[in-house]
């Protein structure tokens, strides 16, 4: 089968390194791909979002199956654009999609069907905003509506925080019209877990958890970026709390967005903080996470092409899907500045990896030589039988690879090993 991938980061590479390990799969297209999903597929000149072209290409190719693995061309359409050419698609239509797309339409949805999140008001309205903003509780947590490459989110610890993230947002329009309607939002504390899953809009099974290290430095400190590593499985997330999750936000929301009209297919991901009053959901994805695809992937034991084509034809309650008895760690390695200003184009050194795998997020082919060509650069992975093994073995490979610049966190797995 020839299979066509959308995206260009980590979690595309994790995808097709995935893909490639199935006996049914002949050859991978990536659009645009990188520097390293170039060396397992072939990757083509094409903006994932530019989806009359990546249409066009996909039927000229005769492509048997594709996966946008991104928001920006699932929110736009490319499911809807690429099914009504004839070629089957893992992940969510257009009406679907905005359960990332729209904050406000995820936050009414949960409202609507009693699903566990944080208090919240929407604003369309600056003015009515910041008068809001003058009563209630702080800190507080201010949302654009709409895709923000993962920036879109401020937690305001104070009120002058709050009003200016107002401004910024509505009246200057940091995001667009991403901001041109906001959420504010109950502050909630606790633990992290992201739980993807595979639904095809009936059934929904999720995958092994996993703990995403959003903030830039150490100790959880600096700037929130679109995650500096990861680890799998989270130990917060045991048996009793998995099962509590599924009866009472998987199912749900499963549940709930067949019965607005717009049943989800693909991978949902449960953005989840485990409260003193129990579970909620922070936000809902609409595919896999980056970097939670790194580190779940490879534990994964079952067939990913099998997965997506049952997910694509509705026959996911078939399938055993199966998990390896072991743990993973992804430390992501950054170029100076991000989630910031900062410069690309510097040759990245590499030494044997040892026992882990070196996905790219941020690179690419300059003649011989691979250079950086984003803020998140590379995810280096291990699995190990223990957590302790994973990290060791990540931060082994991390320390023979260089880049001019390059930053990553030191602690990542550290609060999952005082766990
Ligand atoms: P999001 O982009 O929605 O995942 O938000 C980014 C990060 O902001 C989350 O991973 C949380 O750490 C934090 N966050 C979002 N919503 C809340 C909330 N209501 N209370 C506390 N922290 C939040
Ligand atoms: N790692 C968080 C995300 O993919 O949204």
């Amino acid at each position: 089968m020839k299979i066509l991938v959308l995206g260009s980061g980590g979690r595309e590479h994790a995808i097709i390194r995935a893909l490639a390990q199935s006996p049914r799969v002949t050859k991978i297209y990536a659009a645009p791909g990188n520097g390293g999903i170039a060396q397992l597929a072939e990757c083509v000149d094409i903006e994932a979002t530019d989806i009359e072209k990546v249409r066009d290409f996909a039927v000229a190719n005769a492509i048997d199956f594709a996966v946008p693995a991104g928001d920006p061309p699932l929110v736009a359409g490319a499911v809807d654009a690429l099914e009504s050419a004839g070629i089957p698609c893992f992940g969510p239509n257009k009406a679907a999609a905005q359960i990332e797309g729209s904050k406000v339409f995820s936050k009414d949805l949960m409202r609507k069907y009693n699903i566990p999140t944080a208090g919240y008001e929407v604003f369309d309205d600056a003015k009515k905003a910041l008068e809001y903003l003058e009563t209630c509780a702080i800190p507080t947590v201010i949302k654009a509506d709409g895709l923000a490459l993962g920036k879109g989110v401020i937690i305001a610890q104070t009120r002058d925080e709050a009003r200016a993230a107002v401004r910024e947002i509505m009246l200057e329009q940091k995001f667009g019209a991403s901001g041109n309607r906001i959420v504010v939002e109950e502050f909630l504390t606790g633990p992290e877990v992201s739980v993807l899953s595979f639904t095809d809009g009936k059934t929904v099974v999720p995958m092994m958890s996993s703990m995403d290290h959003k903030r830039a430095l150490d100790g959880d400190e600096g700037l929130n970026t679109g995650g500096m590593g990861v680890i799998a499985p989270n130990p917060f997330y045991d048996a009793d709390v998995a099962k509590w999750c599924e009866a009472n936000i998987f199912t749900p929301t499963i549940e709930a967005m067949a019965a607005e009209g717009c049943p989800f297919k693909g991978c949902l991901y449960f953005g989840l903080m485990l409260t003193p009053n129990g579970p909620r959901v922070i936000e809902y994805n609409c595919r896999f996470g980056d970097p939670e695809a790194q580190v779940v992937l490879p534990l994964l034991d079952s067939d990913l092409l099998e997965i997506f084509e049952a997910v694509q034809q509705e026959r996911l309650a078939e399938l055993n899907i199966a998990w390896k008895d072991e743990h993973a760690c992804c430390v992501i390695m950054a170029s100076g500045g991000y989630p910031e200003k900062y410069s690309t184009g510097h040759a990245i050194t590499f030494g044997d990896a040892g026992h882990a795998f070196v996905y790219h997020a941020g690179t690419k082919c300059k003649g011989e030589e691979l250079v950086t060509a984003g803020g998140r650069v590379l995810g280096i992975t291990a699995t190990g039988s223990s957590l302790q093994q994973a990290i060791d073995q990540a931060y082994a490979a991390v320390d023979i690879i260089s880049f001019s610049g390059a930053f990553y966190r030191t602690d990542i797995g550290k609060k999952a090993l005082e766990f």
